[in-house]
């Protein structure tokens, strides 16, 4: 077990806190998804009531080691301001830290909270540079850890700084960590997992790894015709992951070896070209037609999967099963999102594209848990030691 900020006393102390504000932004500046806004609001509300002075840091965005204010944490802060009903003092610095944030930081009262610039304006950030993590720890006397988006990556916002300063974890973690700690570790079963995504590639390690755990396993999306082809079907101009096909086969006899029901798509939606608009129809997943593509699932699939879905008790899910940004070929995802939002299984959607999709359909207040983590969370699932919980006290 972790130590969190309840764990240590943060009265009257400076605290800074390592979030993921790493959010999307339209070109009016405007935040298009809060989602990581919002999850960070616990943690800092709980500080603020506690009288600490709250010291927030995050980065945002790729801005290559150097100032670039397409990616000012500005509409961070002002959302902020907005969701405490009390101002985040923001100073904007294109070293993060500098004098002026130094006073900033001096006159901060109890309660009160400031955010720093985004921190990869620095390029030590990235690097783990140790003057950087000293800097940045200079400014408060504990260092709390709540990005669990990042926390896969060994920064000097995320793991360097821990030598400096006494490391708990915030609210956020701890509840990434136990969703998905749980899921995996210690689950209601049956626990299926269910993954999609165009590239098999990138699933591997997760799915290695979660052989040795679940009781069913579902392929759908563009990682299923690389297991097609590797079964000697007909795919098409289906998306192929080539260089994985060999491991799609050892991956399938390595599920069934250890007894774990391996679920694949039956039937797909095929169109002509890579259009929401083109012509699309139907087919068995051994029978399409060489000039189309798959898409989507079929409804047989849906029925397969849902069928599927029902019977389980812990649910993880990881990649959508077609084209959903695409509303033509959106059915097999918003099925699967339907089926887990009306299962009373504990149901984990773990980042990335699956998120956004369960938050498009409008599904997402009826899953357990949606991670704010899409890197982050698969690592976790590939039972990798993540840097930035590494670095946290254990209790
Ligand atoms: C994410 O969105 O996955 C995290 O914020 C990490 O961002 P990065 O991939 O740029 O390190």
């Amino acid at each position: 077990m972790k130590m969190t900020v309840k764990d240590i006393d943060v009265k009257g102390k400076r605290v800074i806190v390592r979030c993921d504000f790493n959010v999307p932004i339209d070109e009016s500046g405007r935040i298009t998804d809060e989602t990581r806004v919002i999850g960070s609001l616990p943690t800092i509300r709980y500080l603020v009531e506690q009288g600490a002075k709250t010291i927030l840091m995050s980065h945002m965005g790729r801005p290559d080691g150097a100032p670039d204010m397409k990616y000012t944490l500005q509409p961070v802060a002002d959302s902020l301001s907005a969701h405490l009903g009390q101002k985040a003092v923001f100073v904007s610095s294109p070293t993060v830290v500098d004098e002026a944030v130094r006073a900033a930081a001096e006159r901060l009262e109890g309660g009160q909270v400031m955010l720093l610039e985004n921190l990869r304006f620095r390029k030590e950030e990235t690097k783990n540079g140790e003057e950087f993590s000293k800097e940045l720890a200079s400014l408060a006397e504990i260092y709390v850890n709540d990005a669990f988006g990042t926390a896969h990556r060994a920064h000097a916002s995320t793991a360097g700084i821990a030598a400096f300063l006494p490391a708990v974890s915030g609210f956020l973690i701890e509840k990434e960590v136990k969703f998905l700690g749980e899921a995996v570790e210690n689950p209601a079963r049956p626990l299926l997992a269910i993954l999609g995504g165009a590239k098999v590639k990138d699933k591997i390690p997760v799915i290695e790894n979660l052989i040795g755990k679940v009781d069913a396993l579902i392929i759908g999306g563009g990682m299923a015709y690389t297991f097609f082809k590797a079964m000697g079907y007909e795919i098409g101009l289906s998306i192929l992951d080539e260089d994985s096909v060999g491991l799609a086969n050892s991956l399938a006899d390595a599920a069934r070896a250890k007894g774990v029901e391996f679920i694949l798509p039956v039937d797909v939606k095929a169109a002509l070209a890579f259009d929401n608009d083109a012509e699309a129809g139907y087919c068995d997943a051994d029978k399409i037609p060489a000039d189309r593509m798959g898409l989507d699932i079929g409804p047989k699939s849906i029925e397969l999967f849902t069928s599927v879905i029902k019977k389980a008790k812990t649910i993880i899910w990881n990649g959508p099963m077609g084209v959903f940004e695409k509303p033509n070929f959106a059915a097999g995802t918003l099925a699967v999102a339907q089926a887990m939002a009306a299962s009373d299984a504990v149901t984990i959607i773990g980042g990335g594209d699956s998120a956004a999709a369960v938050e498009q359909f409008g599904l997402g207040e009826k899953m357990s848990h949606i991670s704010t983590g899409g890197g982050a969370s698969l690592e976790f699932l590939e039972g990798r030691t993540l840097p930035g919980i590494a670095v946290i006290k254990d209790k």
